[in-house]
Parts: structure tokens; C-alpha cells; sequence
């Protein structure tokens, strides 16, 4: 009998890199060898955690000071983790999360050394030892990615108008990505780059395999 332990893969990245097309094509290939799969999303992910999400990614772009919004999320997060999180990966399930604390790292990053210590603190308390196994870091050219996002956001079909953050200036973009490709630099166990503009195919193949070699890392 195959003997699964927990995996906790979370995807990153700035607007319109294509993150749930591949958590989807991830969940797919890993319950057809016989995984044990929840999936998941940051902001949200329990009933709170959505009601926090709605105040967190509509409205003006300046609603919220970094403070207050540091905190949001971190409220979000640590609901999310103990209800939903930590419970599946205690019971030997994977969990897949479309954006975890890295995006709170990038987007929310801007920070004064007082700020940095609150986002480290918060880190350590409510992550805690929670850290991803994986993290896929889709990155994309930032004009391409709004032009993705904007695509998706003005289909008729699709009701997603979460635009808040969307609608930063393409500067502020920029460093996102620049975060992200920052992050994956300081945590190479953790962090694997995924180029973007390859194919869903491709994309999933690449995940798959860096899935593979974890997965023999543990079992091991
Ligand atoms: P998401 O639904 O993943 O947006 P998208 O599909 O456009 O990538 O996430 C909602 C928005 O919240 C997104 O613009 C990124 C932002 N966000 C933060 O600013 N900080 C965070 O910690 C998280 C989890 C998300």
C-alpha cells in the first residue's frame, strides 16, 4: 500500500499568470495516481476568510492602509490555516492553495522596518511551522499578464470583477514580479520559477515533475 504523507503546494504570481489552470491540471493528475487532494485559495478558503476577501479585494485601491491590510490578510490566513489547512494535512491530505503568504510578502511589501517586523511577527505566529513543501512562482511578463487579467475580467461569461489590486498601477506590477523572482532566489528548496507563457500542457508537466522529486525526497 502506498503510504501518503501530507503535501502542501501553494501557486504564486502577479494577475493573469494563469494560476488556476494549473492548480486545476495539478489536482487532476495527482487524484488520477490516487492522491488524496483539497484545494484552496488565499484570501479566503473558510466562510470568514471569504467575508474578509470581499472587503480586501474590492473597492478603491487606497481603502485600506498597510496596516489594516497586513492584518486582513493575516485574519484570512489564520482562519484558513486552522480550520481547513491544518486539519487536512493532519489527516495526510495534499493541499493545493492559489496563494498563500508569499503574495502577502510581494504585494503588501512596501514596508518601514516597524511594518516589516509586524508582517515577520505575524508570519511566525500564524504560519508558524505551516510552510509550504512547494511553491510554483508563475511568472509572466507584466504586460502581458494585465492583458490576461483585463481580458478575463471583462468577459461577459466570467463575474469576477475582484479588480482591486488589478488595478495598481503597471509600476507597482513590476516590483511584484520582481518580489516574487526575489523570493524564489532566497528559498530555492521551496520556490520553483514556472515560465508562464508555456503551454497548460508544459506547465503541468513542469509542476509534475518537481512534484515527483518531492514527493521521492519524503518517501525516501
Ligand atoms: P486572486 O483571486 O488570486 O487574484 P488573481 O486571480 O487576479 O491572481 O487574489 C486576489 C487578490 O488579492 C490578488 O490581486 C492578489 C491579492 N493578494 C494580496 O494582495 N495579498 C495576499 O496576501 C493575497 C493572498 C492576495
Amino acid at each position: 500500500m502506498q503510504i501518503q504523507k501530507s503535501l502542501f503546494i501553494t501557486l504564486e504570481g502577479g494577475e493573469g499568470a494563469g494560476k488556476s489552470t494549473l492548480l486545476a491540471n495539478i489536482k487532476s493528475a495527482l487524484e488520477a495516481i490516487g492522491h488524496n487532494i483539497i484545494t484552496s485559495r488565499e484570501p479566503g478558503g473558510t466562510k470568514g476568510a471569504e467575508q474578509i476577501r470581499e472587503l480586501l479585494v474590492n473597492g478603491d485601491v487606497g481603502r485600506w492602509n498597510k496596516i489594516s491590510e497586513l492584518c486582513l490578510f493575516y485574519a484570512a490566513r489564520e482562519d484558513h490555516l486552522e480550520r481547513v489547512i491544518r486539519p487536512a494535512l493532519a489527516e495526510n491530505k495534499f493541499v493545493i492553495c492559489d496563494r498563500f503568504f508569499d503574495s502577502t510578502r510581494a504585494y503588501q511589501g512596501d514596508l518601514s522596518q516597524d511594518e516589516a517586523k509586524l508582517l515577520k511577527n505575524l508570519e511566525e505566529i500564524i504560519v508558524g511551522n505551516t510552510i509550504p513543501n512547494i511553491t510554483f512562482i508563475l511568472d509572466i511578463d507584466v504586460k502581458t499578464g494585465l492583458m490576461r487579467a483585463n481580458k478575463r475580467n471583462g468577459d461577459v461569461n466570467n463575474n469576477n470583477k475582484e479588480g482591486r489590486f488589478e488595478a495598481m498601477k503597471i509600476e507597482f506590477h513590476e516590483n511584484l514580479r520582481k518580489a516574487f523572482l526575489n523570493i524564489a532566489k532566497n528559498e530555492p528548496e521551496r520556490c520553483f520559477v514556472l515560465d508562464a507563457t508555456k503551454s497548460p500542457e508544459d506547465l503541468l508537466s513542469d509542476a509534475m515533475q518537481i512534484i515527483s522529486q518531492k514527493l521521492g525526497e519524503q518517501n525516501g
